[in-house]
């Protein structure tokens, strides 16, 4: 559903998988009938009617951010199970809404923050988890890149409930959960000085863990960047490889760099700052992350296993995105569970 920028991405990772076929391509615009002709499958202006002709085994879900839910919903009432892109809805009741839907029907519903399924953000989890790092105390984020004025030739990219912290941050603040545990309290400055749209080009932002770790993170769609994960994993489909770092994670025990994978920390246990560290590099299993995410799909179609990312999980995440969008039209710390209840 949505043949746009990632729903084509969509189409193709499905041709190549061996475990699915691409039955049908539902989109309003004409334009994606060539896409749906360039498959090879039935093309559909009117995504209730795909799903009930064709009865699909599970849907993808690639529409702008405001009908996520609704498409969920149709989905979910059909019993289909559903991989809706990031973020799950583009306000916390409509998220609500389709988890309650969800944990009612039971239908598997996979929020697509595709990073979760990346070797190094799994690595990095792992790393935290298993105490390597000592006590989790400081962790940097960034994603800064320049897009081009034709991306937001689509409205709904410069409109409240589009917009970079929505788009982008999303998957930072996802990873982060995912890596250190989940966020209480934010803290942001969000600017539009370059762009001029309703919506955000550029934002700081401050965190606190659960956990007690602290955070920041630093966003902007304007500026020229190789400090993003997307150019720097080298696991995005549309963007070049240029290694980098985006994260960096410092423990009591050892600090870790992430994507380069690069883990410092002291020869002995004795040592302290006026000793030199030892940089070990850590080697990944060279899988790709959306790959990885079609699979677990199917995976979880066919009962072999859970949403890593569930709907409600999908709504904690953006729970925290929103928290930072308030923190910082309101110039105040915000906790997250103020936009629970
Ligand atoms: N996970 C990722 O890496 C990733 C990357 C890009 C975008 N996204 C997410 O995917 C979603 C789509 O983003 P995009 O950049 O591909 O957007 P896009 O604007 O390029 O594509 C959206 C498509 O939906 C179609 N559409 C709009 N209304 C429709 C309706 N009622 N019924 C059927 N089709 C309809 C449009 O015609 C368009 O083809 C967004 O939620 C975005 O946040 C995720």
């Amino acid at each position: 559903m949505g043949a746009g920028l990632i729903g084509r991405e969509h189409a193709a990772l499905l041709r190549a998988n061996p475990r699915v076929e691409l039955v049908g391509i539902a989109d309003v615009s004409e334009a994606a009938q060539a896409v749906a002709d360039e498959f090879g499958v039935r093309f559909f202006t009117d995504m209730r009617e795909m799903l009930d002709q064709m009865r699909p085994d599970g849907a993808i879900i690639a529409l702008p951010n405001a009908l996520h839910v609704e498409a969920a919903l149709a989905c979910v009432e059909r019993m289909v199970p559903c991989l809706v892109e990031k973020p799950i809805a583009d306000s916390l009741d409509a998220a609500m809404r389709l988890v309650a839907a969800v944990e009612e029907a039971g239908v598997p519903v996979l929020i697509g923050h595709q990073r979760r399924y990346s070797p190094d953000i799994a690595k990095a989890r792992q790393v935290v988890r298993d105490g390597t790092l000592g006590r989790l105390v400081a962790i940097n984020a960034m994603w800064m890149t320049d897009k081009p004025a034709a991306y937001f030739d689509a409205a709904w990219r410069r409109l409240p409930g589009g917009g970079p912290l929505l788009i982008n941050l999303i998957h930072d603040i996802d990873c982060l959960r995912f890596i250190c545990g989940d966020i209480d309290e934010v803290m942001a400055f969000t600017s539009n000085a370059v762009r001029s749209f309703e919506v955000e080009d550029t934002a700081s932002v401050s965190v606190r863990f659960t956990g007690g770790a602290l955070g920041t993170l630093l966003m902007s769609d304007a500026a020229v960047s190789p400090f993003n994960w997307d150019t720097a994993a080298g696991q995005a489909l549309y963007f070049p490889h240029q290694p980098e770092n985006s994260y960096h994670l410092a423990g009591t025990k050892a600090a870790l760099s992430v994507p380069c994978m690069d883990l410092w920390r002291h020869e002995t246990e004795a040592g302290h700052w006026q000793h030199p560290l030892v940089r070990q590099h850590i080697t990944l299993d060279g899988s790709r992350a959306y790959e990885n995410q079609l699979n677990h799909f199917v995976d979880v179609i066919e009962g072999k296993a859970k949403p890593l990312i569930s709907a409600r999980d999908g709504a904690m995440t953006l729970a925290t995105v929103l928290a930072i969008a308030r923190a910082g039209r309101e110039g105040r710390t915000v906790a997250v569970s103020e936009m629970l209840t």
